[in-house]
């Protein structure tokens, strides 16, 4: 095939850009289509490491290999150009590719060329989505999607997201996922209630308008729920794991089947027919970690395929394919259909009347937290490589990267991972990889820094700070203390550091005496203690003469092993308790008063109480463990707060540390629940915050890790802590959630939660930047001896409704920067207004020569991102139209960027150092 072009002008660059031109499956519009979707579901670790999944290490655990998978499919889909696979998880296809040789790699970009392989979701892992906070999720799904168009191009740009495992869905998700240019979202797991509903009604696929603030179709995703979660429908899985009959097609040997295997496909096509709209119907071909030997599956489909269709000579009106969920999509694309609006989220997830997936909220709380931090670790780490240049890689201290803390957060995003949801060793695992990364970009930040401050001086991270441990503060007469702020603006942090002495003088950079006395009693919060108690008792906002009663105490739910009613028992994944009502752990704790409040409730759980000069809130410094078990009782603990605020039933959470959701006591906005589990039923995932409030008072609670909560009572908001289970919930970890700890006696875990006590009106105000600084922590190095130096990356503070989510090196001269809008559109008189920002004055050191928009992902340009677009048969569709035009721009674009509530914007700058 050639090009032929007439060339009009001689001086003109023409540039000849492949589009890619997948070769769809013919359906046939007069029958019913059923879609063969051929995969695997490769969990990038679980029941065994990441590692030991790609080689097949360690099959002793479980038999699953997927350098064998991605070999055996690849040899498969030649031997036939209508077959097809698709594959999701990049963080192994990329330990694959980097092992194969040219001329295999020129054989599967043919492939993905042509269709036969197609790379869906696309993402470093299959995330998480209760306890992933959304800056991670980004970073991770970037990962991923820039290898498959650094090796692809086009070609491998995944459309489809693909969730099928995941155990509950959140609505920021889907709003990221709509942002990053996917035409459409399918996954396997809603609670049993809604499945049952939505099939009766025909409403399994639908648009999920998933952002209250940004303009729709901005949000928008269309969302379908696939038929067997992610199996294949019963009877037809030919997996060498599995036990299904093969096609047994000749008629002189024994178990001919084929009449009876075409006779019950044909039924289990028209009745998965009768529940979805179109007559295309789609259906996983594959399950966790198949196609080890893909002739199994192929050779089986290929007949199945031939003999279904032969009866369309006798008048079958049923037509199989093989197929791709996109392939699948189009096809629902162009019946031109109107879907049902969803608009909340699917959260809790529950299988059975007593199954709620909801302990893996708060399931392994230190990984949680660890994770957390690593994530602030990875921001300033991508920031101080743009700030510092060359030299901050390769400097006084050594050769550093981001790469590994890349990758290790990536792989933490896994929906095994900071779920909590893992075998012990894996979740090691998950921490040695971060804490690699850890060490890499310390080398990096100590590089930069010393470019940045102009010193060589060794430069300490203190990571025991959490538990007053730090030899260079405890051992030094005179010592400097840099820390390094992330946030994009002016933030007020205490700092507590152990020290040696009695007597210090604190200065700044130049030279001037700082306030280092921690005090109780501060100028815009009061709290108060039930002397008779020892209990907290009250909370008065002194700026606006607010008050509330409150109590707070720590309790523990009895964990059940299982019943008559039910043998589920609590577990990783499951939260099951005995009882309702929880033990009070204690109702008269031990108090001290020294500079701070000190709560002992019992061996296991105590807690510290602080006002910090300066600041509005509340910290609640919470212990607790080694959770005791000797007495056979599995526990979940939770601190209540239980406030005289009327919250009536309603409370708040985040999704995924963005936007807010309403969450109602036994309610469920789009059916009529019927509530099996008072308790575990009623919980949801936090990653940032939760409140309560009433027409006078909001009590907002900032964590610093994703927990479960719930409000139970009125004016009450109860938050789990940890879990110790002596069972195993039987959802395939084969491990009761115990976790070991440094003494093997139960894990102690440490956090922090923020009170905030304002008028619900400005309440944003506090907790949008509160929770920022919570995320995005100030980094602390110390050095011996005095150090000189200010310096800021910024030209100015940015405004306060902007928040600086991305600045990372993208190549040698560019650098990926996402702007954030972080206010909703109606949550605050002050901010939630469209704000702009001028780009060439953002960086101090950086001038900016060039601008490009990107998608959300930064794996296409902003102008190129052309989705499908969906009719809701409710709510407006305010369109395409205005969405394009705004997003097309002329090269260069105007520096002056603006941004909607809640809108992020993503830019490929090239800069140069001024
Ligand atoms: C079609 O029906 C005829 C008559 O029942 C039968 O002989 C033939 O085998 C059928 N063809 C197929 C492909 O099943
Ligand atoms: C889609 O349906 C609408 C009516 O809902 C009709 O006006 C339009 O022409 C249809 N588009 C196509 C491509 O069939
Ligand atoms: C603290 O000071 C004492 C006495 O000056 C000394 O013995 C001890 O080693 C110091 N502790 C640390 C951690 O340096
Ligand atoms: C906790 O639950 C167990 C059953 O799992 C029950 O035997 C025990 O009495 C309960 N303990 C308390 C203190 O409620
Ligand atoms: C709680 O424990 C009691 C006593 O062992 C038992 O009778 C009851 O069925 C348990 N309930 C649950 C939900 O585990
Ligand atoms: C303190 O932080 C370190 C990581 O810096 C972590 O390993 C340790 O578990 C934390 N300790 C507590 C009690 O939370
Ligand atoms: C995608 O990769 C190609 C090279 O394969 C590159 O030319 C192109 O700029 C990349 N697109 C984006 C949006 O980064
Ligand atoms: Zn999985």
């Amino acid at each position: 095939f050639s090009l032929l072009l007439r060339l009009h002008h001689f001086l003109k660059t023409y540039i000849f850009t492949q589009f890619c031109d997948r070769n769809m499956p013919k359906p046939n519009c007069l029958m019913l289509n059923v879609h063969l979707v051929p995969h695997t579901h490769d969990d990038v670790g679980w029941l065994k490491t990441v590692d030991q999944y790609y080689y097949g290490g360690r099959n002793d655990i479980q038999h699953a290999g997927v350098q064998y998978i991605l070999d055996s499919v690849v040899a498969a889909l030649q031997k036939d150009p209508a077959r097809r696979f698709i594959y999701v998880e990049t963080a192994f296809f990329y330990r694959w590719w980097k092992q194969q040789n040219p001329s295999t790699r020129r054989v599967v970009t043919q492939l993905v060329e042509q269709g036969r392989l197609e790379f869906i979701n696309g993402g470093w892992c299959m995330s998480d989505e209760a306890t992933t906070h959304y800056s991670a999720v980004i970073d991770q799904m970037t990962l991923g999607l820039r290898f498959l168009n650094d090796t692809f191009g086009e070609c491998g740009r995944p459309r489809v997201a693909w969730h099928i495992d995941p155990f509950g869905h959140a609505r920021e998700h889907a709003s990221l996922f709509a942002q990053m240019g996917f035409d459409g979202f399918f996954f396997g797991r809603l609670d049993y209630q809604d499945k049952a509903r939505r099939m009766k009604a025909r409403e399994m696929e639908m648009v999920w308008r998933a952002s209250q603030s940004l303009k729709p179709p901005a949000a928008d995703l269309f969302t379908g729920v696939l038929p067997n979660g992610y199996n294949p429908p019963p009877g037809f899985c030919w997996d060498q794991s599995c036990s299904d009959a093969p096609v047994q097609d000749d008629p002189d040997l024994d178990d001919y089947n084929v009449d009876m295997l075409v006779a019950t496909f044909l039924n289990i096509a028209s009745a998965q027919a009768q529940v979805y709209k179109t007559n295309h119907i789609v259906m996983t071909m594959g399950s966790d970690f198949q196609y080890e030997n893909a002739n199994l599956w192929y050779k089986n489909m290929d007949k199945l395929i031939r003999y279904v269709n032969a009866q369309q000579a006798n008048g079958s009106v049923v037509n199989v394919l093989y197929s791709t969920p996109s392939c699948y999509l189009q096809e629902l694309h162009l019946a031109n259909l109107t879907w049902p609006l969803k608009t909340d989220d699917f959260f809790p997830y529950a299988d059975d009347a007593h199954d709620f997936w909801t302990g893996y909220f708060t399931s392994r709380p230190a990984l949680k937290r660890y994770e957390r931090l690593s994530n602030s670790l990875l921001q300033t780490c991508n920031q101080l490589e743009v700030l510092g240049g060359a030299k901050s890689r390769s400097g006084p201290f050594g050769e550093g990267h981001s790469d590994t803390m890349k990758r290790a957060m990536a792989v933490a995003q896994h929906h095994d991972a900071v779920s909590g949801t893992e075998r012990q060793h894996v979740a090691y695992d998950y921490a040695k990889r971060l804490a690699t990364g850890w060490a890499h970009c310390q080398v990096l930040v100590r590089n930069s820094l010393a470019v940045l401050s102009g010193s060589d001086v060794p430069r300490v991270f203190c990571e025991n700070l959490n538990i007053s441990v730090c030899p260079l503060t405890e051992g030094s007469k005179k010592f400097s203390m840099n820390v390094y702020n992330p946030l994009a603006r002016v933030v007020t942090w205490s700092v507590r550091l152990p020290v040696n002495g009695t007597s210090y003088s604190v200065t700044d950079s130049n030279g001037k005496e700082m306030d280092s006395q921690v005090s109780v009693c501060v100028c815009y919060l009061k709290v108060t203690f039930d002397p008779a108690t020892g209990l907290l008792s009250g909370l008065t906002n002194l700026e606006t003469q607010q008050s509330i009663q409150l109590t707070q105490n720590f309790y523990w739910y009895n964990a059940s092993g299982g019943d008559a009613e039910s043998r589920q028992a609590s577990g990783a994944y499951i939260f099951r308790p005995n009882s309702s009502t929880p033990i009070s752990i204690n109702q008269n704790p031990n108090i001290s008063t020294l500079q701070e409040v000190r709560q002992q409730f019992s061996p296991w759980v105590s807690q510290v109480v602080r006002l910090y000069n300066g600041s509005r809130e509340l910290e609640l410094e919470w212990t607790v463990g080694p959770v005791p078990v000797a007495d056979g009782l599995g526990k979940e603990v939770i601190t209540r707060l239980d406030s005289n605020i009327s919250s009536a039933g309603y409370f708040y959470t985040d999704s995924n540390g963005r936007e807010v959701m309403e969450r109602r006591k036994d309610y469920r906005p789009t059916w009529d629940l019927k509530q099996t589990e008072p308790i575990a039923g009623n919980y949801y995932p936090i990653n940032s915050r939760a409140f309560i409030k009433d027409g006078r008072n909001q009590m907002t609670v900032v964590t610093d890790r994703s927990q479960g909560v719930s409000s139970i009572y009125n004016g009450s908001l109860e938050i789990m802590l940890h879990r110790r289970l002596l069972h195993d919930d039987v959802r395939g970890v084969e491990e009761p959630l115990s976790e070991p700890g440094e003494f093997a006696d139960g894990l102690v875990v440490r956090g922090r939660l923020l009170v905030m006590l304002t008028p619900p009106e400005t309440a944003a105000d506090m907790h949008r930047p509160l929770a920022q600084g919570m995320v995005l922590q100030p980094m602390l190095s110390f050095q011996e001896g005095a150090l000189p130096r200010n310096f800021s990356g910024l030209q100015a503070a940015l405004p306060p409704a902007v928040h600086l989510l991305t600045v990372s090196q993208w190549s040698n001269d560019s650098v990926l920067l996402r702007l954030e809008h972080q206010y909703e559109s109606s949550e605050s008189k002050t901010y939630s207004l469209p704000v702009t920002v001028n780009l060439q004055k953002l960086f101090s050191t950086l001038e900016i020569v060039g601008v490009s928009e990107m998608s959300l992902g930064a794996n296409q340009w902003k102008e190129d991102m052309k989705r499908l677009q969906w009719k809701p048969s409710t709510g407006t569709n305010t369109h395409a139209a205005r969405q394009t035009a705004a997003f097309h721009r002329p090269y260069p674009t105007p520096w002056e960027i603006t941004l909607q509530p809640m809108e992020i914007r993503t830019f490929l700058l090239r800069v140069q150092r001024r």
